[in-house]
């Protein structure tokens, strides 16, 4: 783990916390480039020699070219969900060859960029979809390869905004129909039809219901096969999770990739994977000062210049994210806080009723496993600019994103 205590004081890798507040400011994002690139390694070399596989990032959770540029480079590919991200991906060096295109509402704009562009895959969710791009595979005298994303009515038991694998959630095409949308879209024009997708929702920490979905989509596929289509991948999205809250161990993904590899063996078949958050999330902090305390009553709250527009999960998941002092305070009594920020709504808070040690104006703060899903959500709501990125390696750092100004906040309003 890159984010550890040196003689009382924070650091990522060997650079100071402080070093970098003093810096680059508060609010900040600061992200630990061997921490990302030991995790997409993890992935990338559990697999069986023999098993053929590609770890597609998962872009959407943390979406930073100088973090797209660094997987890039270690050859991973790309899972995206918009013709933004592919612009990211592209702009960061990724090989476009190596790029699934996910998403329950692709435009016919953003199919024709991304063909235009020669991604390897479209997972499609709709009929309507596939039908789209086959008329723009036709149009332009290519061939697009796509896999439908079934939805194999698996319970993610993860929180409901985040569970995409049931009948109810919006995403794929129920299972049970899935055969029937195989046999209409192979007799579609400019396609090349072979492979099947699922992904089930995200921060999964027991993988027994993805397991599950695994072994229902390998079901399909051989249903699939049987009637002759030749099926060649198989892509299993995203969801590991990790441990935010202090009893919660990080699922091993060597384990996971360990189950992948036992029931793909023998099978044939190519396995893409899409993590995002596995990949990310413990490898960024985002860095807070406090701006004052104040009692209501026997609450203590604590002000920090961070807010829900910097870190949206607490408000909108009420999740829970490890908050750590960035200088270890010596004998301060235990208090018990929330921690807020400035923004104008009750629900802005980044912990609710946070037993920790007493702290003072003006001391940095740690939120810690922010490095998904923090960033890539935030707003400029309330009119605060958005926070600056750093990416440490080693014992260098450089801000990847400024910290937005002013004009900024205008620059596209008249
Ligand atoms: N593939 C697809 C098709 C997805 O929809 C997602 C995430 C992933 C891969 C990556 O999943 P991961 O490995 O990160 O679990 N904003 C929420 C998470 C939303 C996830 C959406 N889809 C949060 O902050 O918890």
């Amino acid at each position: 783990m890159s984010f550890d205590y040196r003689n009382g004081s924070l650091y990522c890798e060997s650079v100071p916390l402080a070093e970098i507040a003093a810096s680059a400011g508060t609010p900040c994002y600061v992200y630990s480039a061997a921490d990302i690139l030991s995790r997409f390694l993890e992935y990338d070399s559990s697999f069986d020699a023999a098993q053929p596989h590609t770890v597609c990032y998962a872009v959407k959770a943390n979406s930073n070219i100088s973090v797209l540029r660094l997987l890039a480079q270690a050859g991973a590919g790309f899972d995206i969900v918009s013709a933004g991200e592919l612009y990211r991906v592209l702009r960061a060096g990724g090989d476009p060859a190596q790029v699934v295109f996910s998403g329950v509402g692709k435009t016919f704009a953003e199919i024709d960029y991304a063909l235009k562009s020669g991604i390897q895959t479209f997972n499609c969710e709709s009929e309507t979809e596939v039908e789209w791009i086959s008329e723009c595979a036709s149009r332009q005298g290519k061939e697009a390869r796509i896999a439908l994303r079934v939805n194999p009515d698996v319970d993610a038991a993860t929180h409901p905004y985040i569970s995409t694998g049931l009948k109810e959630n919006k995403f794929g095409i129920d299972i049970a129909l899935a055969e029937d949308a195989y046999r209409k879209a192979s007799q579609l024009p400019g396609l090349v039809v072979d492979s099947v997708s699922c992904h089930i929702g995200s921060q999964i920490l027991n993988p027994t219901s993805m397991l599950e979905a695994v072994d229902r989509v390998l079901a399909l596929i051989e249903r699939l096969r049987a009637q002759g289509l030749r099926i060649t991948n198989v892509d299993l999205g995203g969801g590991l999770g990790i441990g935010y809250k202090p009893g919660d161990a990080t699922p091993s993904i060597p384990d996971y990739i360990g189950h992948l590899n036992a029931r793909l063996a023998g099978r044939n078949l190519h396995v893409t994977v899409e993590p995002g958050r596995s990949l990310v999330a413990e490898a960024g902090v985002l860095l807070t000062r406090v701006i004052l305390q104040k009692h209501n009553g026997a609450k203590l709250f604590t002000v920090v210049d961070a807010a829900m527009n910097d870190l949206m999960r607490p408000a909108l998941y009420q999740a829970y994210h490890e908050i750590q002092p960035v200088h270890l305070p010596m004998d301060r009594p235990s208090v018990s806080a929330d921690i807020v920020g400035p923004v104008c709504e009750s629900g802005d808070f980044l912990a609710k009723d946070r037993d920790m040690k007493a702290v003072e104006i003006g001391e940095l703060l740690a939120i810690r496993n922010a490095g998904a899903y923090g960033f890539v959500m935030s707003s400029n709501y309330n009119s605060r600019p958005r926070a600056a990125e750093v990416l440490v390696d080693g014992a260098s750092w450089k801000v990847v994103r400024e910290r937005e100004t002013f004009e900024d906040l205008v620059q596209h309003e008249m």
